[in-house]
Order: C-alpha cells, then sequence, then structure tokens
C-alpha cells in the first residue's frame, strides 16, 4: 500500500510550504536556479527551500542573491523563509530590505517581521526606525517584531 499523501508535506520547520524542497545540495548550483530568470516560478521557490533547510551562512549569501530577481513575490518568500531560519547571518541583509524604499511593501513587511522571528535585539535600532513610516504594512510590522523581540528579551528592553 502506498502510505504517500497527496497532501504536501509538513517541513521541519513545521510549515506547509508552497513547494516541496529540491533534492539539489550544492549551494553553487540552487543559487544558479535561483536567480535564473527563465526558471519556473515553483523550481526556484523549491530551491529557496533548500537552501532554508541547508540553513549555514553559505546558504543565506546564495538565497540573498535572490533579492535581485525581478519577481516580488521571490523576494517576499526568500524574507520569510530567513525568519524561519533564525540565523544571525541574514540580520545585516533584512536590514538592508527593510530599509530600502524602491522595495515592494510586502518585501519590508516580511523582512521585518522576520527580523523579529530571528529574536536578535541588534534588529531593535533598525525596526525602530521604521516604526512611524506612512506605510501601516512597513510600520505595524516594525511594532509587531519589536513586540515580539521584547516578548522574548524582556531583560534587555
Ligand atoms: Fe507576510
Amino acid at each position: 500500500m502506498n502510505n504517500r499523501s497527496s497532501k504536501p508535506d509538513v517541513s521541519e520547520y513545521g510549515s506547509v510550504d508552497p513547494a516541496p524542497p529540491s533534492k539539489i545540495q550544492d549551494i553553487a548550483r540552487l543559487e544558479s536556479i535561483l536567480v535564473d530568470e527563465n526558471t519556473r516560478m515553483f523550481e526556484r521557490m523549491r530551491v529557496v527551500f533548500s537552501l532554508r533547510n541547508i540553513n549555514s551562512s553559505e546558504s543565506i549569501d546564495a538565497l540573498s542573491q535572490g533579492f535581485k530577481s525581478q519577481s516580488a513575490l521571490l523576494r517576499h518568500e526568500i524574507a520569510y523563509v530567513m525568519g524561519q531560519m533564525q540565523n544571525n547571518h541574514a540580520l545585516p541583509i533584512l536590514e538592508d530590505v527593510l530599509s530600502d524604499e524602491n522595495e515592494h511593501v510586502m518585501v519590508r513587511h516580511e523582512a521585518a517581521e522576520a527580523l523579529g522571528a530571528i529574536g536578535d535585539i541588534k534588529a531593535k535600532n533598525t525596526l525602530e526606525m521604521y516604526l512611524d513610516h506612512n506605510l501601516p504594512e512597513i510600520s505595524e510590522s516594525c511594532e509587531v517584531a519589536l513586540d515580539l523581540l521584547s516578548h522574548h528579551n524582556s531583560d534587555l528592553v
């Protein structure tokens, strides 16, 4: 009997992802697929989740190359997985994304929430800079992220 479910798997992060991780493990190869604008979005997302699962400084650097992608959807997904990874190496990358006034609002929203999810109090200053941003998706995300940081670092803030 086949035990395979028709439902997507739950990831090691407890999430049901929009695409299953790629079987490829080589970071350079994964990065080349991630940045290829001619590759189908489903395959590029599979690469995002593989790089997330590897969760190293090198895999974060590869993911960061995806922020040059034309797709705001893909960039937003990259910011989201960087929050899931909870790896400090992504902090300056996400701070740059949040601070980029030319970036799509939903990508900046996701970068702010990821900075909260990482849980490092070092993100506090950057998040505070956008608390009064005129776009509510950004200001509210920074407020939520700062509350999450103070929830977990109550002795530090
Ligand atoms: Fe979001």
